[in-house]
């Protein structure tokens, strides 16, 4: 049997290079070994998104990128988060074996309280509930599929840390149920650089989007903040934004070449641009049409997404019915429920 991959991505926004190198593209090289269960998060991206229709357009966005970067859905269990009645089940049974302690220390929520405080607000103002338990839900993810390894950026290391500490805790109750999950965390691409030079992501507002049609992505490249010395001066490759993201896309021979560009000198950041600008259509012209052909393909999308649900929800019906009789809920199928009709 071949162990677990599983991972989520929240859609709450066009995915960039950093949600690319950080998580999608190693997430994509684990489903060649491991049973790989990859969905789109939407009910962790409720917090964020509070518009039905938008949260819709950005899933059918999400799970596009996913299909057009080359996941596979007969090899992938592919899903929507929200097509799985017992994700919500399980983490309404979790909730019972997490300290509260636990989810106080999350960065996310701990962040939000420290920012309170500063300014001088209530300690808890504008957190809501989804907020605070979105441990418990990522948690549920991750437990519900038997998951041994969870490939995600740096940023995610604590959620599945606290997975890890909920299953050992219901283990503890209950005897050994649920998989004790591991992050894989890749270091050398743990924080991709945005175009201002801070780790991107949408909420900074710097990021490169892996689709954006030529033109804009190239006005987006040559936006990268670089420093100001002249052209002449020879430069550290590894402290500047622009290398950070060609490495990743250039060739083996290319990077070298690069790499004793900067340490030479007498080159000009718009020659570097350009590079960069080659690498990555290079790197993603064909999937970006293959992304806007499933975007003009909704009904497509849906079918992709429910057929992976329901594979994934038969693949988890024997570990949920596990958990019910653990907890002590009913035993076996709901089939077997005596029918309202009586
Ligand atoms: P964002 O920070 O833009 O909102 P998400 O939180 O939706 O991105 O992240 C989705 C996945 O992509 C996570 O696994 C995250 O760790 C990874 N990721 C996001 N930004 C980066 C980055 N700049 N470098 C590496 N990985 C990243
Ligand atoms: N919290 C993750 C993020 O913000 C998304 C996510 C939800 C996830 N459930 C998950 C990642 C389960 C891995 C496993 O990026």
């Amino acid at each position: 049997m071949k162990k677990i991959s599983l991972s989520g991505i929240k859609p709450t926004g066009t995915p960039h290079l950093g949600n690319y190198l950080g998580m999608i593209r190693p997430a994509l090289e684990l489903a060649k070994d491991y049973q790989a269960f990859y969905f789109i998060a939407d009910a962790h991206a409720l917090n964020q998104v509070g518009d039905g229709g938008e949260l819709r357009r950005m899933t059918f966005e999400t799970a596009a990128t996913l299909l057009a970067l080359g996941l596979n859905p007969e090899e992938v269990t592919f899903f929507r988060q929200s097509d799985i009645p017992e994700v919500f089940e399980l983490a309404v049974i979790l909730a019972a074996s997490t300290a509260k302690g636990l989810l106080n220390r999350a960065h996310a929520y701990k962040a939000a309280v420290d920012a309170n405080l500063t300014s001088g607000r209530d300690p808890d103002a504008g957190v809501n509930m989804g907020l605070f338990t979105y441990p418990v839900l990522m948690a549920a993810d991750i437990l519900l599929f038997g998951s041994h390894v969870v490939p995600v950026g740096e940023d995610q290391r604590q959620h599945v840390e606290i997975a890890a500490d909920i299953a050992q805790a219901f283990n503890r109750a209950y005897g050994e149920v649920l998989v004790v999950p591991e992050a894989v965390i890749r270091e050398e691409v743990a924080g991709i650089p945005g175009t201002d030079g801070r780790k991107m992501s949408k909420s900074y507002g710097n990021v490169i989007p892996i689709f954006s049609p030529p033109d804009q992505l190239h006005a987006r490249i040559m936006g990268i903040v670089t420093d100001s010395r002249p052209p002449e001066e020879p430069k550290n490759p590894d402290q500047d934004n622009l290398f950070g993201i060609y490495k990743h896309f250039a060739t083996r021979e290319e990077t070298e070449a690069m790499r004793r560009k900067y340490l030479r000198g007498g080159f000009g950041y718009g020659e570097v641009k350009q590079a960069l600008y080659e690498v990555l259509e290079r790197a993603f012209a064909a999937a970006r049409t293959r992304y806007e052909g499933y975007l003009l393909d909704r009904p497509l999308l849906d079918r992709v997404l429910f057929a992976g649900a329901e594979k994934a929800r038969a693949s988890c019906a024997p570990l949920m019915n596990k958990v019910r009789e653990a907890v002590g809920f009913r035993h076996g199928e709901a089939t077997h429920l005596p029918s309202p009709a009586g």
